[in-house]
């Protein structure tokens, strides 16, 4: 079987890029592979201000070189009014990131009153703005596996329908209820979702032994949910397109008492897409393939209100070998299934 299909090259509409020498890693790694990216906000100093989110762009833009266009993100909190308040189209600063507080990494200044946040909604609904959300109650009295259905019948819903407008992008979604959610939406509503969530469900995390480098927030759900992101991308909505959720962290934080969230794959992510799409898709086919590109290539940009790239990237049917790890000054960063083969390249 010998396919090759050509696609404009992808957007990776959510990724992390961290500072200092893991910044001057990571971003060759997605600048290879995608064309544009949206750059999350939660460093340990999070990006709050537009003036800190023009100082990042310079760095990641010093590194990938000028092809790489950085969507930046604010972190929102109810100051966010101020900054917004001063925003123009022509800015840096694309979306607004709401996390839960305490949800996830570097989440200690996220949102722990919906109400107070409502000011800043209302201008982004104004202003065009997307909020993107990471869809998970953060209450601790909550199951793990519990957390992002929680949050679309109690945080979701609620934001919805005060903001009827309002562009909503609900990222790295996980289970069978946020992707009947984003199904039923409207056009305003987008999600992403990353490679890890569509290969494998928790088994893989949990089943045998304690895999840690699958480990990330929201973390990996049951078959059913993973079945129904496969069937979201499948039913080819349009709205619903590749986020990586990339997510470095050393390998000492990963595997020690208390493992950080976050799983690496932008060195492979293109590839790693291809693998979870081809277990329900045959890509001997035409029309398959057109689902590959309005996935990775084409819905994103939609989303976003942005041209597609001009730039091809042929796929094709060969090995890719992970690499085992990368070298992060002194230490060391382990992708997401490390030293295996898949059978895509790009
Ligand atoms: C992310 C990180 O490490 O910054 N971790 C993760 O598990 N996905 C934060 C996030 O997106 O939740
Ligand atoms: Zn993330």
């Amino acid at each position: 079987m010998n396919i090759a299909f050509q696609i404009p090259k992808p957007m990776d509409a959510h990724v992390h890029f961290r500072e200092g020498k893991m910044l001057d890693l990571v971003v060759p790694h997605t600048a290879r592979q995608f064309s544009r990216a949206v750059v999350m906000p939660n460093l340990s100093d999070p990006i709050f201000k537009l003036k800190q989110a023009e100082s990042y762009h310079q760095q990641i833009i010093d590194v990938s070189g000028d092809g790489f266009e950085a969507f930046m993100t604010l972190y929102l909190t109810p100051d966010s009014v101020s900054q917004l308040a001063m925003w123009t189209p022509q800015h840096v600063v694309k979306a607004v990131k709401m996390y839960p507080k305490g949800a996830t990494t570097n989440s200690d200044a996220g949102v722990s009153d919906l109400e107070a946040v409502f000011p800043v909604l209302e201008i982004m609904e104004v202003k065009n703005i997307p909020l993107l959300i990471h869809g998970e109650v953060s209450d601790e009295g909550v199951d793990v596996f519990d957390r992002e259905r929680r949050w679309v019948d109690e945080g979701l819903e609620q934001i919805v329908k005060r903001f009827p407008k309002l562009r909503i992008v609900c990222e790295h979604i996980t289970t069978q209820e946020a992707a009947a959610f984003v199904r039923e939406s409207g056009e305003n509503i987008g999600a992403t979702i990353t490679p890890q969530h569509l290969l494998h469900d928790r088994n893989v995390m949990l089943g045998n032994g304690i895999k840690p480098h699958w480990y990330c927030k929201p973390i990996l759900k049951r078959k059913e949910d993973r079945d129904a992101l496969l069937d979201l991308v499948v039913s080819d909505t349009g709205r619903v397109f590749a986020g990586t959720d990339s997510a470095p962290h050393t390998k000492n934080n990963k595997e020690c008492d208390c493992g950080c969230a976050g799983v690496y794959s932008a060195c492979s992510a293109v590839e790693l897409y291809m693998t979870a799409m081809e277990s329900v898709l045959d890509f001997e086919k035409e029309s398959n393939q057109g689902i590959a590109r309005r996935f990775l290539s084409e819905n994103g940009p939609k989303f976003y209100q942005v041209s597609v790239s001009e730039e091809m990237m042929t796929i094709r049917k060969g090995e890719t070998l992970i690499p085992n790890s990368f070298e992060v000054g002194k230490e060391v960063l382990i992708p997401i299934m490390a030293g295996e083969s898949l059978g895509w390249k790009i």
